[in-house]
């Protein structure tokens, strides 16, 4: 299969490319400002994502059988700072490319995210409204919207938890976040009271090819990992995991803060109808661990430790 993938730089589009490229497809991936050269493509194209006319060009001379989205604005802050961009890339790129896939009979697998609920009233099911609390979360719900406006038969919208892995640039994953802040002596505060299913994107990327694969799973479909873990337990695990001190990080407490008032509490979804039908099985956070490198802004730090 042809894929056209974009976000082949980022945490979750490198580990998709490298997935689907295990499974044989053909991977022609667009990359943003990233230039060095990334594993699983068979194309590694730098386009402009803004630029609506160049990504139709780039797709038809490509005509592929799969569209896969995960570029984006990807954090709250960043949506914050750039509102047109978060607009244009969250919003305006995943129509395009919608429409284009119902126009190439292609599938159309676009990202989206937990963060389209408030986190108030867990555990969240596919067909529950959307009540995003931030601009990015705002977006992805648009985008959702659009996509299934525009390619309904094509497309599949999955909405995915906090991930961890190993981004290209070492400093996107919820371990490199970590290790990031470690190595330039802050010590982080992380809540108890603050829920999400953190997921690893190998695992995801390989439902994701599966999806490629398969065209009975459209709309909006859900895929986290196996349990529900504060932000706490995560940081506890992490160093665990890495040999290091669970002093280095303090607990905190979410409720009753008016700073991080719009923050969701609980982003735990409900996997249904896709639970139990793909060979990938969600995982727990423990099972890959072992796959998590120490980044390299961090080796330094961590070696002299
Ligand atoms: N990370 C998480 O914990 C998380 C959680 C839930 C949902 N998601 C969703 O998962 C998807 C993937 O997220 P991610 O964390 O992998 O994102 P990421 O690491 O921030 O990567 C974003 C990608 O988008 C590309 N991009 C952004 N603007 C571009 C532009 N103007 N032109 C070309 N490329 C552009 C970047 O390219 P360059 O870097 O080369 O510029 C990069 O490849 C997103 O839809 C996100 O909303 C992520």
């Amino acid at each position: 299969m042809k894929i056209f993938l974009t976000g082949a730089s980022g945490l979750l589009g490198s580990a998709f490319a490298q997935a689907a490229s295990q499974r044989s497809h053909e991977v022609l991936g667009i990359t943003g400002s990233y230039s060095a050269p990334l594993e699983g493509l068979s194309v590694q194209k730098s386009v402009d994502l803004s630029d609506l006319a160049a990504v139709e060009a780039n797709v038809l001379e490509t005509f592929p059988d799969a569209i896969v989205n995960c570029a984006a604005l990807s954090t709250p802050y960043q949506c914050e700072r750039s509102p047109e961009l978060s607009k244009r890339i969250n919003v305006d790129l995943p129509e395009k490319l919608a429409l284009l896939a119902k126009h190439l009979f292609a599938r159309f697998i676009h990202v989206s995210t937990d963060q389209v609920f408030d986190g108030k009233n867990p555990p969240y099911r596919v067909d529950d409204p959307v009540s995003p609390t931030s601009l990015y979360g705002s977006h992805k719900a648009e985008s959702e919207e659009r996509s299934l406006k525009f390619a309904a038969e094509f497309a599949s919208i999955v909405r995915i938890p906090l991930l961890s892995g190993n981004s290209p640039r070492g400093n996107r994953s919820v371990h490199e976040q970590l290790l990031g802040s470690l190595s330039e002596g802050k010590r982080p505060a992380l809540f108890v009271d603050e829920f999400r299913q953190p997921c690893s994107t190998e695992n995801i990327a390989t439902a994701l090819v599966e999806l490629c694969e398969r065209n009975d799973f459209r709309g909006i479909l859900h895929w986290a990992g196996k349990e529900r873990l504060s932000r706490f337990q995560i940081g506890e695990q992490l160093l665990d995991h890495f040999g290091l001190p669970c002093s280095l990080i303090e607990k905190a407490q979410l409720s009753g803060n008016p700073r991080f008032s719009q923050r969701p509490p609980d982003l735990t979804l409900e996997m249904n109808p896709l639970a139990g039908q793909l060979k990938t099985q969600p995982a727990a956070f423990k099972e890959h661990l072992d796959s998590l490198i120490i980044p390299n802004p961090c080796r330094d730090w961590y070696h002299s430790f």
